[in-house]
């Protein structure tokens, strides 16, 4: 079982910050460009609205101003930017080298594309990376799907939306917050979720369903043994916000009420990259999360990836 190590230097959230694409689709909205309706996309996804528009690097650029912000820290401290995103600005170079420059950033920058799993597997990386030694590391999700999106596809356009939620993890004298975690991803599967280049997100939707429930229990089974508690210690769990329907099925099966689950999809649809942290850090702005409690964060996406952690929750 992988354990990380005791003598591994540990991190926390020392500031975050978000945003949102910068025009509200409703709904009602789409009911005057395609067959469906706001009854039926509310029922089926707990979508109400979304936002799209903006740049991956103005996305980026916003929230991750804010994170900086909040930590309060000279961004020439930040010792890397890994950026999260499926839907880069440029083929080359990586969206990260943008924004690196746009927040007057001085150090390494790189993408990683990891579908709807991304911030949590660039959580993970950003943890190994100050166990190397980088003191400050700036962690960005962003996702601009409408970009990808075709608008006339009630399939997929009643899903996909665009934001950016952004994190400085600092590091610690002690071992720090994160206690469990598990990346996976299963490349025969490809064919269930991709974009091809020049073209749209094609999906099977039902097969992706049900598929995601599946591997988001196991993930989050495997991240929560990792970190030697039980799903009852789990105070907050934050899933990849892809369909209501998704997490509450995956709550049902790891015996969490879904209460327990921080959910934002219905203002937000599913922004991929992004969605984990703008479910995290409106929890966290809402108070629903005290010093010391265990949160889990679950995702899963093209690929078929999956990724979750189990933290404790010792932001500054
Ligand atoms: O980050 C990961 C990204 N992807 C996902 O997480 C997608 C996971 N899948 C889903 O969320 C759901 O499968 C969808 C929301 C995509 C579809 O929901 P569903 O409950 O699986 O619907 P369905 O495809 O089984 O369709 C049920 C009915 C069908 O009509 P009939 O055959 O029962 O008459 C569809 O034609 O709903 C119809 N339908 C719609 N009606 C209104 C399908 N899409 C729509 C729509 N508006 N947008």
């Amino acid at each position: 079982m992988r354990r990380i190590p005791t003598s591994a230097r540990g991190a926390r959230f020392i500031g975050w910050g978000t945003a949102l694409g910068h025009d509200t689709v409703t709904n009602h909205d789409l009911e005057q460009k395609m067959d469906t309706s706001d009854e039926w996309i509310r029922e089926r996804t707990g979508i109400e609205r979304r936002h799209i528009g903006g740049s991956n690097v103005e996305l980026s650029t916003e929230s991750g101003r804010r994170a900086l912000e909040m930590a309060g820290v000279d961004p020439l401290s930040i010792d890397a930017l890994v950026l999260a995103t499926t839907t880069p600005d440029r083929g080359v170079p990586g969206t990260s080298a943008s924004v690196q420059h746009s927040l007057g950033l001085k150090c390494g920058a790189f993408d990683v594309n990891a579908a709807c799993s991304g911030f949590v597997y660039s959580l993970v990386t950003a943890h190994g990376l100050i166990a190397m030694g980088a003191e400050r590391v700036l962690l960005i999700g962003t996702d601009v799907l409408s970009r990808i999106t075709d608008w006339n596809d009630r399939n997929t356009a009643i899903l996909f939306a665009d934001g950016s939620g952004a994190a400085v993890l600092e590091a610690t004298s002690d071992s720090g917050h994160l206690l469990g975690w598990d990346l996976d991803a299963d490349g025969s599967l490809e064919n269930l979720l991709y974009q091809d280049h020049g073209d749209f997100i094609k999906m099977d939707g039902k097969e992706v369903f049900r598929r995601a429930v599946r591997i988001m229990v196991d993930s989050a089974t495997k991240s929560i043994a990792h970190a030697g508690v039980t799903s009852d210690d789990i105070a907050l769990v934050v899933p990849h916000q892809a369909n209501i329907r998704i997490i509450s099925a995956a709550c049902d099966r790891l015996n969490m009420p879904l209460e327990k689950a921080a959910t934002v999809i219905h203002e937000t649809g599913n922004t991929s990259s992004a969605s984990i942290p703008l479910a995290l850090f409106d929890a966290a702005n809402k108070g629903r999360i005290k010093e010391g409690d265990l949160v889990l964060l679950v995702g899963f996406g093209a690929g078929m990836t999956a990724a979750s952690a189990v933290i404790r929750w010792t932001a500054r």
